[in-house]
């Protein structure tokens, strides 16, 4: 079947990046017989080219990229085309010093490492567009030329500017979403130490200051730099579009917390793509990896994305570079495959000799061809060959997760009643329970439309407006289960506590509210009774006010014994489930045991280590099996594995560490396991 990612992509793309510029032409010569080797179709390049390409202000030098892209061409390997605008070149801060970004501390950022001017300075918006402009024009109907990369990952390391230009642009954005200082003042609750405004004039960005700033005003500038980056791309994507047909992506950062609203930029690129880095600390990096590939499908709307970086073995910018070892690329990959991926790319190519980023692994590495990796690399090649079926099938799931940017921006201000509490620990708490479980989940946000789920999980919804839960009480109403983790629907969307209390807007659906927040001191312990076994509590516990729901589970220890501290309530149809603190692993799977019974989902009972997904195609399901264990282990499915076209009858046998693709018939559901 034809992929939804571009139409004429046969094979699943399979390259990375590729800085040809830092080489001499006998290297590019043996890049390109290594990429056949390797089975490579597609690589990224000029993506940090712009010095080598405008080589002074307005004069352009496309010879080495005319010679480059034609060498790729010949030999069949098609060019996700960068534009080089996360890292401006050395005339552009020496002529339009005023463009440099500034830190919160008022500290000009200088030259010599990489990252985007001002994203409001005109200086920069203008050079920028005229570059794209220029690439496009020369570039935009080359036969090789297949994608546009806009820019290189927004947000880092660049993001939030207070620079006189970005201040400008800052009082137009409020001017536009507040129309006047009244409803501003109002907004940001200005009455509270005496920051009431008299004139727009006077309205800063949220500079350093003698103590903690206005949450609402750091919030907004979030929401403002957000929508400043997101405007530099869209003016070099229309740049680009009044010269070429060929689809526009800018590589994404799920889950990496870089101040874009992924939501709203998936809506702006004609192919969602994503760069993936596993956490060396985390052994079980596997998991951080699938909330990433599992949130970069659900911000496209399910449709297949392309993975545009990860590493073949270890990076370089964490403070131990783990390495990863044999066949665990492989496991990665398929991965996120499994998750809807059509295309997997590395950073980079070659293994570069100079600069910062020199310790970090490549395709090639500085061992070369009959390394390890490299031998890996054109295993991996000769795997995804095998997967042209599996083009534009899509991932079914039943259960959604909530990801809210907005929420989290505001959660992570200062002055929160706990440190021990983030949103990103309860995320991944709640996910790591439904992967071991091999649920698959997509992510949402609490105004979607979520009646296709059977279960909605809200593990940290702190910032919730009256609308969005007025939407979650409608989807519990209706027949849905909704399960809410503690330090939820706490503020509005000005980060203003809801009148009524904490958590009151999802009254209806949950049938409690919260009098009291009772964060433990840390390392405590308490305790909670869940029908008669004792769960190991920790960080926060509540005192909670039923307005109708049942108690399913007391405190026994700690400040809130006595009280309920897990709550169920039927609304309408369904079922709202209420979790007033942060039990340990067991502790989440035993209520999570029940709230599937509510949801009338079964868990699929597979050996420990392994990792299951299905892609549901037009003829047949695609069945993608990891086992990131010890032991060989078996799992019931027949079909043909794609991998190795051996027929598997009834059960799978999977080594250690060992991947499979089987084309299955497809299932009842359809769906994940
Ligand atoms: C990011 C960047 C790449 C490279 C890698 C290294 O994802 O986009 O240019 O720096 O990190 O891991």
């Amino acid at each position: 079947m034809s992929s939804a990612v571009w139409p004429d992509l046969r094979s699943m793309a399979f390259g990375g990046d590729y800085n040809p510029e830092q080489w001499p032409r006998e290297v590019w010569r043996d890049d390109v017989r290594l990429m056949r080797e390797a089975g490579v179709n597609l690589v990224s390049i000029g993506i940090f080219s712009w010095a080598l390409i405008e080589v002074r202000e307005g004069e352009f030098d496309f010879s080495w990229l005319d010679e480059i892209i034609e060498l790729l061409h010949e030999n069949g390997i098609a060019v996700d085309l960068g534009t080089p605008t996360a890292s401006p070149p050395a005339w552009f801060f020496a002529n339009h010093p005023d463009a440099r970004a500034v830190t919160a501390d008022g500290v000009p950022l200088g030259f010599g490492s990489r990252g985007m001017a001002s994203h409001s300075a005109p200086a920069y918006r203008d050079a920028a567009v005229r570059i794209a402009t220029e690439l496009a024009q020369r570039y935009g109907s080359h036969p090789a030329v297949v994608l546009w990369h806009v820019h290189n990952e927004y947000g880092v390391p660049v993001g939030e500017d207070f620079s006189d230009h970005s201040v400008r642009e800052w009082r137009l954005w409020l001017q536009e979403r507040y129309g006047t200082l009244d409803a501003l003042n109002a907004a940001w609750g200005t009455a509270f130490w005496g920051q009431h405004y008299g004139e727009w004039a006077h309205v800063g960005a949220p500079a350093t200051a003698p103590s903690v700033i206005n949450p609402a005003q750091r919030l907004d500038f979030a929401r403002f730099t957000d929508s400043q980056l997101r405007a530099c791309f869209v003016a070099e994507r229309d740049a680009i579009r009044a010269h070429s047909d060929r689809p526009i992506t800018t590589n994404f950062m799920a889950n990496q917390h870089n101040g874009c609203d992924l939501w709203a930029w998936a809506r702006e690129v004609d192919i969602v793509s994503d760069d993936h880095y596993l956490w060396a600390a985390d052994e079980e990096g596997e998991i951080g990896l699938a909330i990433a590939a599992d949130l970069t499908r659900s911000v496209g709307g399910g449709a297949p994305w392309i993975l545009m970086e990860h590493s073949t073995s270890a990076v370089n910018w964490q403070p131990r570079n783990v390495a990863k070892r044999r066949g665990e690329m492989a496991r990665n990959s398929l991965s996120h495959v499994g998750r809807g991926a059509d295309g997997i790319l590395f950073f980079q190519w070659r293994a570069g000799r100079s600069g910062a980023e020199k310790f970090h692994s490549a395709m090639l590495p500085h061992a070369g061809e009959t390394s390890r990796v490299f031998r890996e690399v054109v295993d991996l090649g000769a795997k995804l060959g095998t997967l042209d079926e599996v083009l534009g099938s899509r991932v079914h799931a039943d259960v959604a997760v909530l990801w809210d940017f907005e929420s989290f921006w505001a959660q992570d201000l200062e002055w929160r009643p706990s440190v021990d509490v983030g949103h990103a620990e309860r995320i991944r708490a709640f996910y790591e329970r439904l992967w071991r479980d091999n649920i698959t989940v997509d992510f949402a946000l609490p105004g979607h439309d979520l009646s296709g789920y059977k279960l909605v999980i809200a593990p940290a919804q702190y910032l919730l407006s009256g609308a969005d839960a007025d939407n979650l009480n409608r989807y519990v109403e209706q027949g849905g289960t909704l399960v809410v983790s503690f330090f939820s629907a706490v503020v509005d969307e000005n980060d203003a506590v809801h009148s009524g209390g904490f958590l009151a807007p999802l009254a209806p659906a949950l049938g409690v509210t919260v009098e009291e927040h009772l964060p433990l001191r840390e390392g405590d312990t308490g305790g909670v009774d869940f029908g008669g076994s004792t769960l190991t509590v920790d960080v926060w516990q509540e005192d909670l006010t039923l307005v109708g729901a049942e108690t399913r589970g007391v405190y026994t220890d700690g400040p809130g014994t006595g009280g309920a501290a897990i709550t169920r309530h039927r609304h309408g149809a369904g079922i709202g489930w209420y979790i007033s603190t942060r039990p340990d692993a067991d502790g989440l799977a035993a209520i999570m045991t029940e709230v599937y019974a509510d949801a009338g989902i079964a868990p699929a009972e597979l050996p420990t280590g392994v990792e299951a997904i299905r892609r549901r195609g037009v003829d047949a399901d695609y069945l993608v099996a990891i086992n990131h264990g010890t032991d060989a282990v078996s799992l019931p499915t027949s079909g043909v594995n794609l991998l190795t076209q051996d027929d598997i009858r009834g059960m799978l046998v999977l080594q250690p560490g060992d991947v499979a693709v089987v084309r299955e018939p497809h299932t009842a559901s359809g769906g994940g396991r």
